[in-house]
């Protein structure tokens, strides 16, 4: 929820490379930013509350001397965003300074505790209580490493942390438990981030630390050491090939309309799965007596969709379950025979990490699909895949929701020929269409990227939007209504067209705008039915239908007409473009930046 990044150089100012480095990570959190660096047997430390180039700016941070130095990017959990919350933190006698990404949960305990011994707290953040832990151990006359290292021990909850020291002022000590922490090694010196992109200019050589490690980092290299019992750990080097042009903008104002136009190029990414990690998959799915669909936000929705997929294609009943729910809704009834294929685009997501350690501990089956090499969820899995969408920096995920759909649409295929539910024909057609998708995705983005604009025109003062399709389109229509809500604050509603006569129709009046997903197939009369309702109570409707289709098109105020013979199951990955755009330019349209909505952060690494 928060960006770390360490540095240890040869020689020469680490300031400036810490503020590239935060600039980053600011996806993960972008509240509050403050350094710390060493120079001449001095700790310097400035943060303020605000966006990373302001404080940096009215700080003069980048001009901080010291060729060692850490630095934090926020996203407050604990306390206000205010200058006094934000890290680094320091002990009572300002030796040491600490940076982390989590949630300490028995900081309450420990803060008193260490209250009880006469220390003195300026925060009201988790964080502070490590440096004063810190602090106190060192009390023992021991080193300020294996300081760091007695202090974790204590710690309950998440974290990923860096400390640096006047007492040790070549080191930067950092570790990790349930947050992501990754070192990287160059011939100017020594890194640590919460994320790759973050040290890609200067090396792609990283380790992906993993939970319960410590690492001592200096000029040269690093060494890592088991948390626990403090066990050296050897490590090889992994050379992460995203280049760092893949990372930044690309000349696009915005990373999210980057994203969304990468999508063909992303999707055939995904296209480009390994065989016998798909076959894996299928066989443990093939297995399974439960089948349960668990992920959160977007990822959910992909989900949602995959439910549809599985039952068109392999005959076979999953569940869909949101993480933060799958313990109350249904881990009473997960056991053995359980599979609980985990989607997770940061791999981090703590809500459905901690749903798969449930499931785990009931001795489910626990697979995987992520975009994130090396992250947790690839850990816990007992098989995954890597959705290989490239880095997603835009908080709202569009490419890795259409990837995630591209690797369930194909593991739904190969369940279905494993279990012969699909004729030789059928299935041969299935998989022509889904090497077809991307360019019907290019298609969509040719035809309508720059003629969304006129309709956001029109659309532009509502109040209210309504999203609505039956079958897979449901799944669409969620995540069309999520795009816009997250983006523009506009209040919005999504339902199965089919249950919106139930109650969600009683808040449509004349005028309201109301979008219907509607690709040709098996709903399609009744989704002329769902338009009519909502026409008779003087709704506007916007369709995304086939192009040709008069029927609707006869029905519509608006229509964004897709590319011709699209098959249902497949209609979630196209359809939802022209709804990113919509949202992405919306949000534009009234001066928000669609890269950072309020109150979000990327990767929700905290309960
Ligand atoms: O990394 P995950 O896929 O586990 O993230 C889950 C959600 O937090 C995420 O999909 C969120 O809903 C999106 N950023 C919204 O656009």
């Amino acid at each position: 929820m928060c960006g770390i990044f360490g540095v240890v150089l040869k020689g020469g100012r680490v300031a400036p490379l810490i503020h590239d480095g935060l600039k980053r990570l600011e996806y993960r959190g972008y509240d509050s930013v403050g350094f710390a660096t060493l120079h001449s047997g001095t700790l310097q430390v400035r943060k303020d509350a605000g966006k990373i180039d302001e404080v940096v700016r009215s700080l003069r941070m980048d001009e901080m001397e010291g060729s060692i130095g850490i630095g934090h990017t926020r996203w407050a959990t604990h306390g206000a965003p205010m200058m006094v919350n934000a890290h680094p933190h320091m002990d009572c006698d300002e030796k040491l300074a600490v940076i982390h990404n989590g949630v300490i949960e028995n900081f309450m305990e420990l803060k008193e505790e260490l209250l009880n011994k006469g220390h003195n707290f300026r925060s009201r953040t988790d964080t502070e209580i490590i440096a004063h832990l810190i602090e106190e151990e060192m009390r023992g006359d021991i080193g300020f490493g294996e300081a760091v290292l007695t202090s974790l021990r204590r710690l309950e909850g998440s974290y990923a942390i860096a400390v640096i020291s006047i007492s040790d002022p070549g080191r930067i000590y950092c570790a990790r438990y349930e947050s992501p922490l990754v070192l990287g090694v160059s011939d100017k010196g020594t890194f640590c981030a919460s994320d790759v992109p973050a040290m890609l200019p200067y090396t792609n050589q990283v380790v992906f630390l993993r939970n319960g490690e410590f690492a001592s980092l200096d000029a040269e290299g690093f060494q890592i050491r088991r948390v626990q019992d403090g066990t050296p750990v050897q490590r090889e080097l992994t050379e992460v090939t995203w280049s760092l042009e893949m990372a930044e903008k690309q000349g696009y104002p915005h990373f999210m309309l980057k994203e969304i136009y990468e999508q063909p190029s992303s999707l055939r990414g995904s296209l480009r799965l390994q065989r016998q990690y798909l076959d894996l998959l299928t066989a443990f799915l093939d297995r399974g007596e439960k089948l349960f669909l668990v992920a959160a936000g977007t990822s959910y929705h992909a989900c949602i969709a995959a439910s549809y997929m599985f039952s068109r294609l392999a005959k076979i009943t999953t569940f869909p379950a949101i993480s933060s729910e799958f313990i109350e809704q249904y881990g009473d009834s997960a056991a053995i025979d359980t599979v609980m294929l985990a989607v997770s685009q940061s791999g981090e997501t703590y809500d459905t990490l901690k749903a798969i350690d449930h499931a785990r501990m009931k001795a489910a089956t626990v697979l995987g699909i992520t975009n994130t090499v090396g992250s947790t969820l690839t850990r816990v899995s007992r098989a995954y895949i890597i959705q290989q969408s490239g880095p997603e920096i835009g908080v709202a995920a569009t490419k890795t929701f259409t990837s995630q759909l591209m690797v369930l649409a194909q593991l739904a295929l190969r369940l279905a020929r494993t279990r012969g539910k699909l004729s030789q024909d059928e299935g041969d057609d299935f998989h022509d269409h889904l090497q077809m998708v991307p360019g019907y995705v290019e298609e969509v983005l040719k035809r309508h990227g720059e003629g969304i604009k006129a309709l956001v025109e029109k659309y532009s003062r509502e109040r209210l939007f309504v999203f609505l399709g039956r079958g897979i389109s449901a799944s669409t229509a969620l995540e069309g209504r999520l795009k816009l809500l997250e983006l523009t604050y506009v209040p919005s509603l999504a339902y199965p067209a089919g249950e919106s006569k139930h109650g969600p129709i009683s808040i449509v009046e004349e005028g309201v705008p109301v979008v219907f997903l509607c690709p040709r197939g098996d709903t399609r009369k009744e989704i002329v039915g769902s338009i009519m309702e909502m026409k008779a109570r003087g709704a506007r409707i916007i369709s995304v239908c086939e192009e040709g289709d008069d029927d609707i098109i006869g029905l519509s105020d608006d229509v964004i007409e897709m590319p011709m013979g699209i098959p249902e199951a497949l209609s979630s990955i196209p359809y939802v473009v022209p709804l990113q755009l919509f949202a992405y330019y919306l949000a534009v349209q009234k001066g928000l930046d669609p890269d950072k909505p309020r109150n979000l952060a990327k990767s929700v690494t905290v309960p």
